[in-house]
């Protein structure tokens, strides 16, 4: 979870309480990634993954009046906006990191690594993940040799995983509910499927793997965890509940689901020009921070973030396990499956 709440703390505190967790790389500095996979490393011997984003496409990008609404938006916060740059969040350097770091498991979000670099994770017997959310994404991450692929359904918290984001749908392609992607998915590869979205509760767990998943990737319900970075108005926002979750390019010019709020409101309309907007808006949504302003900063989280608690992030996990035991439990009991007691 970039932006913030991934630290090294929540990673150390999920794999030790038996989870799998991963190192945000998106957004930090080469250097810091390579401190913060040290730092996790200091904090747990236990495995763990780190999750990069991959470039989006350079094009040329007409802003129209959309660079005129953010400076005005940012004189409100006392603030110049940002430059509506390009920029490769230094995929190819984080790549090397993680190869040099032997990190054993790479994810990767927003379009698929270059042959390669899977060719290089591989070569020292890292596993590569791609995050899918349409049957076509998976097959192009099958051809390029992805060892498991997330399937991000509709209801995920923050950025959809699009590889490219196609203005002509609000959520940047066709929005895939989590089963039906699943099940579209297993239909067409044999490659492991973690599941991703709108997981709050280890009943859901217990469904995506009896959907055939190998396992659940959630997000939301680790915001509030103390080890998280989440900043405290978006932990205030979350706690508070009340605001719907919406799929919005207002802050980053990428589909990304987060609550509600004033700015998302105002700018329904943002056109698709990831990461322009975000370094655009960058300056505003920092100073909305500092003011504990949550009208105009990015609050990202899955529609089922009410659910979410503040508990420590190895009782959030033990809990998971313990509801997702039970739910076995009950479904086989409810289908009468022999043995179930
Ligand atoms: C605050 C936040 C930040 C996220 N950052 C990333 C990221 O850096 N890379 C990534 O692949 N997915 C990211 N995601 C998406 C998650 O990988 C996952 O798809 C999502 O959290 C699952 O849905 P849930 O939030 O309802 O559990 C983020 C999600 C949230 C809520």
């Amino acid at each position: 979870m970039a932006g913030g709440p991934s630290t090294p703390a929540l990673v150390a505190g999920a794999v030790e309480a038996g989870a799998f967790g991963f190192l945000a790389a998106g957004m930090v500095g080469v250097e810091a990634l390579r401190a913060r996979i040290e730092e996790t490393r200091a904090l747990t011997e236990k495995p763990f993954g780190v999750n990069i984003f991959t470039p989006s496409a350079r094009s040329a990008v007409d802003l129209g009046d959309y660079r005129e609404r953010v400076r005005v938006e940012a004189e409100r916060y006392g603030v110049a906006a940002g430059e509506p740059e390009w920029d490769d969040d230094q995929y190819a350097a984080k790549v090397d990191v993680v190869v040099e770091a032997r990190v054993p498991v790479v994810s990767f979000t927003f379009g698929l690594p270059r042959a390669r670099d899977v060719a290089r994770l591989k070569d020292v017997g890292t596993s590569v993940v791609a995050t899918v959310t349409t049957p076509a994404e998976a097959r192009a991450a099958v051809e390029v040799g992805a060892d498991a692929l997330c399937v991000q359904g509709a209801a995920a918290g923050g950025h959809r995983g699009v590889f490219q984001d196609d203005p002509a749908f609000p959520g940047g392609g066709p929005l895939y509910d989590l089963l039906p992607a699943l099940r579209l998915i297993a239909a067409e590869t044999r490659l492991p499927l973690i599941a991703a979205g709108g997981l709050s509760h280890g009943g859901d767990v217990a469904a995506v793997l009896a959907a055939g998943a190998i396992a659940a990737q959630l997000g939301t319900v680790f915001l509030r965890c103390p080890e998280a970075g989440t900043s405290a108005v978006q932990r205030a926002a979350l706690a508070a509940g009340g605001r719907e979750t919406t799929v919005t390019r207002a802050f980053t010019g990428r589909p990304a689901r987060g609550l509600v709020n004033r700015f998302i409101a105002e700018h329904p309309d943002a056109p698709s020009a990831y990461p322009n907007l975000n370094n655009l808006t960058r300056p505003l949504r920092a100073a909305a921070a500092r003011a504990g302003d949550p009208e105009a900063m990015s609050l990202w989280a899955g529609q089922a973030y009410p659910l979410a608690g503040d508990a420590p992030v190895a009782e959030v996990v033990a809990v998971l396990a313990a509801q997702a035991e039970e739910a076995v439990v009950a479904v086989a009991r409810r289908l009468g499956v022999t043995g179930a007691d």
